[in-house]
């Protein structure tokens, strides 16, 4: 199974990414993820990425596009896989559309103010990467490391990440919808992660 993970940044897409790989065994390629892990080995993407990052703007398509490629380039055809947080523009998602056939979008709906909430008090653990609410836990509850708050996770940025979101990948849920593609999820109304993932298995099962 092929499938994109499309939301708001702060929909809950990583969250949800972790509980289907456990159920359904399929690889995780998060765009945020990979130019993190770069910019943590300081190579050019990374630093590259940052400026954009740090103002809650995307990456340049061409930037973008160029890495998810060589990324896709790395899975057998029969391969299944979640892209998490690509395609974010319609550029992107076009271009996807040349590497691989998908089998669904999920798209996580949320309001604006759930995820300002949400993301103020993100934390993520510097030993796994395992992401989890400093309203929940101050340790990580899965290996006990530290926890640490992105520098994108503040709230001017958060903002301006929304308003990205509104303008540049919003137009995606047509152009999906429109592909017969889409799959849409509550991932607000105070509903516990467990809860979504429920959802989303209802909907896969009748994909
Ligand atoms: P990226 O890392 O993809 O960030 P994002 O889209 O902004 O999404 P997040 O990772 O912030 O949120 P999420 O939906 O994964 O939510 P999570 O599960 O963590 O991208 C970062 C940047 O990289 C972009 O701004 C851009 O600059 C660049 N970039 C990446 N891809 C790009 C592309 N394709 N093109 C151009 N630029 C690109 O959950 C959030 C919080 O909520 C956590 O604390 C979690 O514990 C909690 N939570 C989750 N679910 C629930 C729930 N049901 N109830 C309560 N709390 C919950
Ligand atoms: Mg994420």
């Amino acid at each position: 199974m092929r499938l994109v993970l499309l939301g708001a940044p702060g929909a809950g897409k990583g969250t949800q990414a972790a509980l289907i790989k456990e159920h359904h065994g399929l690889a995780h390629v998060s765009t945020g993820d990979i130019f993190r892990e770069n910019l943590k080995n300081k190579t050019p993407l990374g630093l590259e990425a940052k400026k954009y990052m740090d103002a809650g703007q995307l990456v340049p398509d061409e930037t973008v596009m160029k890495m998810v490629g060589e990324k896709l380039s790395e899975f057998k055809p029969d391969e299944g896989f979640m892209l998490d947080g690509f395609p974010r523009t319609v550029a992107q998602a076009e271009f996807l559309e040349t590497q691989t056939k998908l089998d669904g979008v999920i798209l996580f709906n949320i309001s604006d103010e759930e995820i300002v909430k949400r993301l103020s008090s993100r934390a993520v653990c510097k030993d796994c990467g395992n992401v989890t609410s400093r309203l929940i836990n101050d340790k990580c509850p899965s290996c006990g490391g530290e926890l640490y708050t992105r520098d994108d996770d503040n709230e001017e940025t958060i903002r301006s990440r929304l308003k990205v979101f509104h303008e540049q990948t919003e137009p995606l849920i047509n152009f999906y919808r429109d592909r017969g593609l889409l799959l849409e999820v509550d991932a607000g109304h105070g509903q516990k992660p467990e809860k979504v993932f429920e959802l989303v298995l209802k909907l896969l099962s009748h994909d």
